[in-house]
């Protein structure tokens, strides 16, 4: 090719239309090149062409965490992290917390709807005759130490699940799909209330089809002696909300797990297992756990000021702060902390939320975490309800595991029928030796 000729990228038709273009100049060798721009971005393919020799590899992009990369088109859930906006399906998550319940949400996701009358009563009464899981699991936990973690007895058993519906691999079939969605909606809140049971040495309590969604885990986890449990309205609605808020979440660490597993077309039992152990970290899900820890150990509200010095000085980290996208207050944390006052009725208010509200005041107001962006989100307040409600620290991810199961399949369920999709498969840059030879061992 000539120098300065410029080579114009074919835009892939297929997945909208280049109206836009960049003109960029290798200086390596004087070329120019038109990179189509679609929907604000540009192909990393695009860069291949872009070589120094004809013998050359041509140019990657280097985007270590994905900061600036889009792995994917979906339309699922959009945000908008400036100005702190959520939408499910268009839907913004404020009217949705309002007016809406997890399983109807569950359905938006899914489906891309909001449910007709028929077709919710349908999903439910789906949902509700699937909570059962095979006897088997029940021995399988049964196994875990006493003390075993609950997101590590909900990741494992999660994965066992793949064995029990072998027939889940075929993933083309849309009536497998389905199936596999409705078990693991209707099966997540049974396996974390069984390994909530194991935690405390009693005896599992079975689905109750005649509660509602939460009101039924609310039963799993707490029915005693009594011939049948009656979950506090209050609380069942509060978590309802708190599912709804947790559900889904764009590209997040998990999601991008599920996604980047299930594209090698496993099945989708062991995709959202990944989404399980992303989902476990501390700077993910595992967070919500993590601020409670770190509360206690701030212990009062005077003990604000010199922990706000250990973040500043890097000795701390502040959990429940920050965030990827959000570069604002997450929609989702206002919300939790309105009705974090209506579980506090019920409850009566928890101690460290005056540690946690005087944590705010303070992050809010100074400058090394207002020039980072730095508001509280989804984990910071979750897990003064969750404590509020006895639930111990450990369980706290599990509740954020319950809600992002529909989410989690709703982005697989979008991945495999995209015809975009491949078997993921990033590129590297190597810094390592080459073309060193063997030395036995008696000569190194
Ligand atoms: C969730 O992605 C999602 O959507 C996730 C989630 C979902 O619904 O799926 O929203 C759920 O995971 C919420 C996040 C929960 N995690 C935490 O609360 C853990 C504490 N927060 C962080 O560790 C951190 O803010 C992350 C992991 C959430 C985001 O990290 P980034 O985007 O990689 O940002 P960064 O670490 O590069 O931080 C930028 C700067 C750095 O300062 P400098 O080194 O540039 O001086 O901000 C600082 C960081 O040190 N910083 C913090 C901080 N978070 C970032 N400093 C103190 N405390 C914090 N929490």
């Amino acid at each position: 090719m000539a120098d300065g000729e410029t080579r114009k990228a074919e835009a892939d038709g297929s997945v909208g239309t280049a109206t836009e273009s960049l003109t960029v100049t290798d200086n390596r060798t004087g070329r120019t090149y038109e990179l189509p721009i679609v929907d604000g971005t540009v192909r990393a393919m695009d860069l291949r062409q872009i070589k120094a020799s004809d013998d050359d590899f041509g140019l990657m992009s280097y985007d270590p965490a994905y900061m600036n990369t889009a792995s994917c088109r979906s339309s699922i859930t959009f945000i908008d992290g400036d100005t702190g906006v959520l939408e499910y399906r268009g839907y913004p998550i404020e009217q949705l917390a309002e007016r809406s319940t997890y399983l109807e949400v569950a359905y938006l996701l899914i489906h891309g709807e909001l449910p007709t009358r028929d077709e919710l009563d349908r999903w439910t009464h789906e949902i509700t005759h699937h909570t059962y899981v095979h006897e088997n699991v029940k021995v399988f936990m049964q196994g875990f130490r006493h003390d075993a973690h609950p997101m590590g007895m909900l990741l494992g058993t999660v994965g066992a699940l793949s064995t029990f519906y072998p027939a889940a691999k075929a993933i083309q079939s849309p009536e497998e799909r389905h199936m596999a969605a409705v078990r693991l909606i209707a099966k997540m809140p049974t396996i974390a209330a069984f390994s909530y049971r194991h935690n405390l040495g009693l005896p599992y309590i079975y689905p109750d089809n005649d509660l509602s969604y939460p009101g039924n885990f609310l039963s799993m986890l707490y029915k005693m002696t009594e011939v049948k449990y009656e979950p506090d309205p209050r609380l069942e609605r509060a978590l309802d909300v708190l599912w709804i808020l947790h559900a889904d979440h764009e590209q997040n660490c998990s999601t991008s797990a599920v996604r980047g597993v299930g594209s090698s077309e496993v099945d989708p039992y062991s995709a959202v297992a990944a989404g399980v152990a992303a989902l476990y970290g501390p700077l993910h899900g595992g967070a919500n756990e993590a601020v409670l820890r770190m509360l206690e150990r701030i212990g009062s509200k005077e003990n604000v000021p010199d922990f706000i010095k250990g973040v500043k000085n890097r000795e701390e980290r502040l959990m429940g702060f920050g965030h990827r996208v959000y570069k604002n207050y997450d929609p989702r944390a206002k919300i939790i902390k309105r009705h974090a006052e209506e579980v506090f009725e019920v409850t009566g208010v928890n101690p460290k939320l005056e540690i946690a509200l005087e944590l705010e005041k303070y992050a809010l107001e100074d400058e090394y975490f207002v020039e980072r962006k730095l508001y509280p989100n989804v984990d910071f307040y979750s897990g003064l309800i969750y404590e509020a409600m006895n639930l111990p620290k450990d369980m706290f991810t599990v509740m954020f595991a319950i809600p992002r199961t529909s989410g989690w399949m709703a982005q697989w369920l979008e991945m495999v029928q995209d015809s975009e999709t491949k078997i993921a498969r990033p590129r590297q840059v190597y810094t390592g030796e080459r073309g060193r030879d063997y030395v036995p061992i008696d000569r190194r």
